[in-house]
């Protein structure tokens, strides 16, 4: 079940268009179905790729890359307490707004030069596909414009965790990846089916789901 929320937040003129989004969005759609497409090869093009942007990344992409997570915190809860993981953290541009709903916030990331310039107090290099976290441990995994890897998610998450899930830049965001194959993919890796809040915010879009 998704349910649809209006949109409060509107997206000004200007969203930027990244070229590289068709073929970003065909690799995430297929590791969000099957996870063993992720290969080495795929980690070190994301590494490689990353090392690039990590220098300019908060200068030009930090002003609205918060909008659909800021509008997912307002809306989209309530949210448990405990542990949040945020995968795929980057320089950690959103995990300020994400320790004011979870104050334990672990803040990881493949690409160390991304991750290096973060200020969170728990970050760490690691890798989504093989999260360095016990079996429910977690009340939020995030992720943020990152791949989707569904089975570690679900086994991290405590049984009333929450996914909470944003693409920046909307259906053309790179990883975006449509809320329904989000639903589904958690759904395969779960014996206790998700049910998803989405709405559109600013140039972005978010889901939160929950069993
Ligand atoms: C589009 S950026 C988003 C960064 C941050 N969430 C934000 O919104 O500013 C994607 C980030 O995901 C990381 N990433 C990609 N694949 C990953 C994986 N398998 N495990 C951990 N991080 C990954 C990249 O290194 C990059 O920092």
């Amino acid at each position: 079940m998704i349910e649809t929320l209006p949109r409060v937040v509107p997206a000004a003129p200007g969203k930027p268009v990244r070229p590289e989004a068709a073929a970003s969005q065909r690799e995430s759609a297929a590791i969000a179905a099957d996870p063993a497409s992720w290969s080495r090869d795929a980690a070190r093009e994301v590494v490689r790729r990353y090392t690039a942007l990590a220098p300019v990344w908060d200068g030009e992409r930090g002003g609205y890359r918060p909008v659909p997570l800021a509008d997912a915190l307002a809306r989209g809860g309530p949210y448990p307490a405990g542990v949040c993981v945020e995968a795929g953290a980057g320089t950690g541009l959103l995990t300020a707004l994400l320790r004011e709903v979870w104050p334990r916030v672990v803040s990881l990331d493949l690409t160390p030069s991304m991750i290096r310039r973060s200020s969170a107090p728990w970050r760490l290099v690691a890798d989504a596909s093989r999260l360095p976290l016990p079996s429910a441990s977690a009340h939020a995994v995030v992720l943020a414009d990152v791949p989707l890897f569904t089975a570690e998610a679900v086994r991290v998450l405590a049984p009333d965790g929450v996914v909470v899930w944003s693409n920046a830049l909307g259906t053309d965001a790179p990883h975006h990846v449509p809320v329904a194959s989000v639903l589904a993919a958690l759904n395969e890796a779960s014996p206790v089916p998700f049910r998803a809040v989405t709405a559109a915010a600013g140039w972005g879009l978010w889901a939160v789901l929950r069993r």
